[in-house]
């Protein structure tokens, strides 16, 4: 049996999330909709490999012309080039404006993907089929698509909702350790900005040896993509609330940037950024346990004793994240446990401090 959550983005605008193990039957029966006989499929070269019969299994019972395009693994895939690869693919093969595009992989995927169906024909129907634990509890909600320019990430983009999303946790039997380790971060986050439960259940996904067992994980993607929903939903643009998201990650963005976006998963990286934040909050009157997260360490092996840069050196590249305004530093820090905040930083001595006892912690 599969479960869903709703979607509203605006008052036209509603679509649905579907979770379960295999959900070839729901996606059969959702596609019968398409008056298109065609389709567009981006897929993430791994599991195009490796999972290209079950997602072709449901297409090809309503779709009699399936048109795949494989995106390159990895980050780079992001790029100019393979976005115009697969606008002439779109393109070439003839598309409608009602011909749907399936992005089956993980954040690199969907936004690539969601990217080209926002711009193709100024919008063609976008359905999401997440692969990666990141991508089901993060990536695949929201509407953010984009790709990456030379100066930084997620530079070139649009906002742009997808019709549906399929979180079919048998894609996740694949999945690399260090994939999960890396959703990881993002399913914390949620728990230390609004459901601190959330830390206990993944103590006991490891407790119980289901760590990398994706029909254990089911309950907390389902939670944890609930909580990205309310967020969003309330701010769609991101303009107040969902900046909530961002706690750990203005650290993680400039420790990501020293490492040269190679040495560090952003995974790895939001997770040092989330200990940065909570001595951050701890400086300015919080009384957060770091145990709530130091309890689970050992599972991302990180070490940043390679970070030649100094507190203040990091500070400084903290100015340049692209959520910065007028160069003053925003940081997402905490009241207390699941009750976040925006704090416009002016005086900087905390946040070197927070840098110094994060960068001990990992030495
Ligand atoms: N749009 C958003 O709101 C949003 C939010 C967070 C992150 N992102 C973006 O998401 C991207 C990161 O996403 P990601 O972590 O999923 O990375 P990814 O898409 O690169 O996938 C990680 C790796 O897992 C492999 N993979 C995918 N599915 C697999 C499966 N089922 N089994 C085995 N291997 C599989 C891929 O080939 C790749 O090597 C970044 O580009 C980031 O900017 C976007």
């Amino acid at each position: 049996m599969s479960e869903s959550i709703s979607v509203q983005t605006s008052t036209q605008n509603k679509y649905e999330l579907h979770f379960g193990y295999d959900l070839s039957a729901e996606l059969e029966s959702y596609i019968r909709q398409f008056g298109s006989s065609k389709a567009f499929l981006m897929v993430d070269a791994f599991v195009l490999e490796h999972h290209r019969t079950h997602f072709e299994r449901a297409l090809k019972k309503h779709f009699s012309e399936l048109h795949v395009f494989e995106v390159p693994r990895g980050e780079q895939a992001k790029n100019i080039e393979v976005y115009k690869q697969a606008l002439d693919f779109v393109l070439n093969e003839g598309v409608e404006r009602g011909t749907p595009l399936f992005a089956i992989g993980g954040g690199v995927t969907g936004d690539l993907s969601g990217f080209v169906a926002a711009t193709v024909l100024r919008g063609i129907p976008l359905v999401h089929v997440p692969s990666t634990l990141l991508a089901m509890v993060d990536s695949s909600i929201g509407g953010k698509t984009g790709i990456n320019h030379t100066t930084g990430k997620n530079l070139i983009g649009s906002f742009y909702q997808p019709k549906a999303v399929f979180m079919d946790v048998k894609y996740l039997e694949t999945l690399a350790y260090k994939e999960w380790v890396n959703g990881l971060s993002e399913v914390l986050k949620y728990g230390m900005i609004h459901s601190p439960e959330i830390l206990d259940e993944v103590k006991t996904l490891l407790d119980e040896d289901n760590f990398t067992n994706g029909k254990s994980w089911l309950p907390l993607i389902q939670k944890s993509a609930q909580i990205k929903v309310d967020v969003v939903s309330e701010d769609v643009l991101e303009a107040g609330r969902r900046a909530f998201l961002n706690f750990g990650h203005t650290f993680a963005h400039v420790i990501e940037r020293e490492g040269a976006y190679k040495q560090y998963s952003h995974g790895e990286a939001v997770y040092a950024g989330m200990i940065a934040a909570v001595h951050a909050s701890n400086s300015l009157g919080a009384s957060i346990e770091l145990s709530n997260l130091l309890q689970f360490k050992a599972l991302y092996k990180l070490s940043l004793d390679k970070i030649s840069s100094s507190p203040a050196e990091l500070v400084e590249w903290m100015k340049t994240d692209k959520k910065v305004k007028d160069e003053q530093i925003r940081l997402v820090l905490l009241k207390e446990m699941a009750s976040p905040y925006v704090y416009n930083v002016s005086e900087t001595e905390f946040v070197k401090l927070a840098w110094h006892h994060t960068l001990n912690i990992f030495q």
